[in-house]
């Protein structure tokens, strides 16, 4: 396998409907790309998930930064898309720009991925002239949170007659992708089947040309919250829990360590 290009991910239009996930580290960038996904992405829920904040907005530039360049380190195929968080991309241009740009240079990512829809073309045209490839998001966008909720879009028509416009804007803007958030599964299909780059689907039915799911969602750590469009393909909390009582089990009746923990004498390990 070699390095997965946005043109390449492009040409995935058309082809068998292809999965992503997010990633968050370096273990993590570093077991997916082993799986062999085509496209990761360093998303802002790491707020949520690792960071343990309420929602996206409380995600720094430096903290995106930080997490990004770890998972970069993992990652030798797929390719990278680092989420551009909340407020460093919405004010000016020029530090939007100069913000994404920071993290191909600093942080090894391949891609950059913010929220909005024709209102960001101008600034998806700018990002792209100057080298920076942008994968798109509408539908239901979290950093818009405290104005639409966690709501389903698109569920009017004059909703969803918007969503198409965007989607629309956002690949002529330049994007080689983008992300479709929680959408009627028929809508979600009409917006794939109008555009020439890969719609990727979180909570939007089955018609997309991918899926993402977020990391800790696939792999139940957190089996407390499990939105209805999250399949798990694992129980991980659940494992994490017994090994943890296991080992405090070993630990105090004695069986760890045992001798084949332990170094001998004179022996160098
Ligand atoms: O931040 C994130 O995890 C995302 C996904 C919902 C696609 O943007």
């Amino acid at each position: 396998m070699s390095k997965w290009t946005p043109s390449r991910i492009r040409a995935l239009k058309g082809k068998d409907p292809f999965a992503t996930v997010t990633v968050v580290d370096y273990t993590s960038a570093l077991l997916a790309d082993r799986a062999e996904f085509p496209l990761l992405l360093v998303g802002d829920s790491l707020g949520m998930t690792v960071l343990g904040h309420p929602s996206t907005l409380q995600v720094t530039l430096d903290a995106m930064l930080h997490h990004t360049a770890a998972a970069a380190r993992g990652v030798k195929n797929a390719l990278l898309v680092a989420d551009l968080p909340f407020l460093t991309y919405q004010i000016s241009d020029d530090e939007a720009v100069r913000n994404a740009g920071r993290f191909l240079q600093e942080a090894g990512a391949d891609a950059v991925k913010l929220e909005g829809g024709a209102e960001r073309g101008g600034l998806i045209r700018r990002l792209v002239t100057n080298g920076i490839p942008v994968v798109g998001h509408i539908g239901l966008t979290p950093q818009s949170v405290k104005e639409l909720g966690y709501a389903v879009q698109g569920k009017s028509s004059s909703q969803a007659e918007k969503l198409k416009e965007d989607a629309r804007a956002l690949q002529e803007a330049g994007c080689f992708s983008i992300v479709l958030e929680a959408c009627p599964p028929a809508l979600a299909g009409d917006i794939s089947r109008s555009l020439s780059i890969p719609v990727i689907g979180i909570g939007a039915g089955p018609e997309c040309d991918g899926q993402i799911l977020v990391f800790h969602d696939l792999l139940g750590l957190f089996p407390d919250f499990t939105p209805k469009f999250v399949k798990q393909y694992a129980q991980l909390s659940d494992r994490i829990d017994d090994a943890f009582h296991a080992f405090a089990d070993d630990v105090r009746t004695g069986r760890y360590p045992g001798p084949e923990h332990c170094y001998g004498p004179g022996k160098s390990g």
